[in-house]
């Protein structure tokens, strides 16, 4: 269906009268960012209707695991939207058993009894949700204190926008915060809060956990939730340490360990969830986005028989959490699908070899180039960090508009990816071949040199 400039002009003014987008201004979808509208998706690839094809870099936003046109997804919802299209949640559904009895198997051990959403940020709310009322039953009613993560994102909602530690700016809208969220370091070793490198930093970052719980009383402090490997963070992969050790500490003081999973969850990182990367079980994970690719909305959170029990112990009264389209037949069907192909199709191991492959071949094209200052990542989440000066690590002035540059440039090459502040943040399908590998490397390259001589460098 061809369209002229004028039709496509008029549609992109009805986005504007009617839909709030998000975060940035209406002047930027205008000039900057010049809203695309996305009409046709197929393998790692979309399509604008003014017919651009790009390369789903950021796999939309980090969920597209299996791809764009399965079409086998959309068949296993319509078959069971034609049986049973919707149930309260009080009654169990069979989708739903089956999916909830998967998670059990391909989440550690250990994690078996879900409560399903239909968001990340639900998943986290219900979380915060499960270890308060854990605590409660246990004897303990103290422990109402969260401990966050500068740098990391947990959610839209005005509770998980609390425990985000990013848009700063923005969150001076919504003051005054919760009192009881308490923010420590996030593990980006590239600029250590404490400018100490690893390994001879002794973790301090893990270490602060702990002052932190000491220094407020142990017991009125109910979980750490932290994103595993945190992409709102630049991708900032811990050191092999840090979830053994904040395992530990949580262990010692009686505090619940959430490994926020909705970005790392479903092979994103290599591994069916990230937390695997490092042995550690957590007393609750969060999933969303890759669990249905993002055909359709599904997302929950799954906890440790121990802790289960506990939330279920009173005579009345089971977990207080009643999302109404939990558990939906239809999100459940989808969600079975796609994890049927992402088994099928062994996508978790190649996201580990692709990503292992595209690291390589970025640090090798870009270890010495001027503009990077480091390149990191595991599995395909994946971060450049693009600096002015590489031996200080200075980020480039803010007349530069450097992120708006980056973001111009990705798209002027044919890519949609994210950049955060100076990090181009690399987050494909898992479907990806090595020839796409390949394709996304070279685009990079040209990425990164026009940027430098645009910037005369
Ligand atoms: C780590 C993490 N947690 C939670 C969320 C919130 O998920 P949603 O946008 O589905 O509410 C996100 C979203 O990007 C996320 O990255």
């Amino acid at each position: 269906m061809e369209k002229d400039a004028n039709e496509i002009e008029k549609l992109r003014e009805k986005v504007f009268k009617h839909i709030f987008l998000p975060m940035r201004s209406v002047k930027w979808y205008q000039e900057v960012g010049r809203l695309k509208i996305l009409v046709k998706g197929e393998g790692i690839r979309v399509t604008d209707i003014e017919g651009n094809t790009y390369i789903d870099g950021a796999a939309a936003w980090q969920y597209g695991a299996v791809g764009h046109g399965r079409t086998e997804i959309g068949d296993a919802i319509k078959k069971q939207m034609e049986v049973l299209a919707f149930a309260a949640p009080e009654y169990a559904n069979l989708r739903e058993i089956e999916l909830a009895e998967k998670l059990a198997e391909l989440t550690p051990g250990g994690l078996t009894k879900v409560s399903f959403c239909n968001s990340g940020s639900e998943s986290v709310e219900t979380a915060m949700k499960i270890a308060k009322q854990y605590h409660v039953l246990n004897g303990q009613p103290r422990r109402h204190k969260i401990i966050t993560r500068r740098g990391s994102y947990h959610g839209a909602t005005w509770a998980t926008m609390n425990l985000t530690g990013v848009y700063r700016n923005a969150l001076s809208f919504f003051e005054p915060a919760m009192p009881q969220v308490v923010r420590v370091s996030n593990p980006y070793c590239y600029r250590c809060d404490f400018k100490l490198t690893y390994p001879s930093c002794d973790l301090l970052c893990a270490q602060e956990i702990e002052k932190v719980i000491l220094a407020e009383d142990p017991e009125t402090f109910s979980a750490v939730v932290g994103d595993t490997v945190s992409h709102s963070n630049y991708v900032a992969v811990p050191p092999p340490e840090y979830w053994p050790m904040v395992r530990t500490i949580c262990d010692k003081y009686g505090v619940l360990l959430i490994n926020d999973e909705v970005i790392c969850g479903f092979g994103r990182t290599g591994k069916w969830f990230a937390c695997s990367h490092w042995d550690v079980v957590p007393d609750i994970m969060t999933f969303a986005k890759g669990i249905t690719s993002g055909y359709i909305p599904c997302a929950g959170a799954i906890a440790t028989t121990k802790v289960a029990k506990v939330v279920e112990s009173s005579e009345e009264l089971g977990l207080i959490n009643f999302p109404t389209w939990g558990g939906n037949p239809n999100s459940c069907a989808g969600a079975l699908a796609n994890i049927a192909i992402i088994e099928r199709e062994k996508l978790v191991g190649n996201s580990a070899t692709q990503g292992n492959y595209m690291l390589e071949g970025l640090k090798d094209r870009f270890s010495n180039y001027p503009i990077v200052g480091d390149i990191r990542g595991i599995g395909l989440l994946l971060g450049v960090e693009m600096v002015a000066d590489k031996k200080t690590k200075a980020l480039f002035p803010p007349e530069v508009k450097f992120p708006f540059r980056a973001f111009a440039k990705l798209e002027s090459e044919g890519i949609l990816a994210r950049d955060f502040e100076s990090t181009i943040l690399l987050t494909p399908p898992l479907c990806i071949t090595k020839s796409d590998t390949d394709e996304i490397i070279n685009i990079m390259d040209r990425v990164v040199t026009g940027l430098a001589k645009d910037l005369g460098i």
